[in-house]
């Protein structure tokens, strides 16, 4: 049986009183919620206050970013052994502000992929197509590329104990989320894409959705069948909002 994983991606923002607020805030909203994962990926700069504040907590700690490179002159780099040094367990690669503001590729990125499952971290790879590319028709088929460039290097069971986080670009913070159902149908192709290799290993796989999921619109989102979670931008940064959607995805897969 899959759980459903809601993490929070802080990006760029907070200093260290949001740090301890936000924390202590999810830390009484999620008391006793059961059947749902909870992560939070602060800037790598607050990730040892976040441990600390996290400790006794069902909270997981995450990072936004890891580089391929375990040591060495990499100046302002920070290594998978580092994060796992300081606590933190689910590591976003491949976010589309990374691909698109840092030129990251497919194939860095399924370096990353691997450097991650090396140290025993798990990777949360975000895939998702451009607004151009969902115009076009090209859906599908950016997904796949995205999913390839690790299915093809390093094969289906690369995926056992993994994230992916569907993200179409024209979706994030833009408060414009995807339908329900437009959400499940690429789910659904992309455990299906993952499935022609390796039935098992998709069907454990969890698929989160983001972009502008927020307390209003998680339920119907979760009540989809292929969607287990959210990777949450804008809404994570609220205590309040974050505890809605945590809740509403462990109340889907329980009913
Ligand atoms: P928003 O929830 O702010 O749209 O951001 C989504 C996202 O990029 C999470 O990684």
């Amino acid at each position: 049986m899959r759980h459903p994983l809601v993490m929070g991606n802080w990006k760029l923002n907070g200093n260290k009183q949001m740090v301890s607020d936000l924390i202590s805030g999810l830390n009484g909203a999620l008391q006793g919620v059961d059947g749902c994962g909870v992560a939070i990926a602060p800037p790598v700069m607050y990730l040892e206050q976040a441990r600390e504040a996290l400790a006794n907590s069902p909270i997981a700690l995450g990072a936004q970013n890891v580089d391929v490179n375990l040591s060495g002159a990499f100046t302002g780099e920070v290594s998978a052994e580092m994060l796992k040094d300081v606590g933190a367990q689910y590591i976003i690669i491949g976010h589309s502000e990374r691909r698109t503001y840092h030129h990251e590729s497919d194939a860095l990125i399924a370096q990353k992929f691997a450097v991650l499952k090396q140290a025993g971290l798990v990777p949360v790879l975000c895939i998702g197509e451009t607004e151009a590319e969902n115009e076009a028709g090209e859906t599908e088929a950016v997904c796949a590329r995205q999913i390839d460039a690790v299915l093809n290097t390093q094969g289906a069971a690369a995926f056992n104990g993994v994230v992916i986080a569907y993200e179409p670009v024209w979706a994030i913070g833009t408060g414009k989320s995807a339908t329900p159902a437009q959400a499940q149908a690429v789910h659904k192709f992309i455990r299906d894409h993952i499935a022609k290799q390796d039935a098992q290993v998709a069907a454990q796989v969890i698929i989160q959705y983001g972009g502008s999921v927020n307390d209003k619109n998680a339920a119907e989102l979760f009540a989809q069948p292929d969607i287990d979670g959210a990777l949450v931008g804008g809404a994570s940064l609220k205590a309040d909002a974050f505890a809605v959607i945590v809740k509403a995805a462990a109340a889907a897969k329980q009913g």
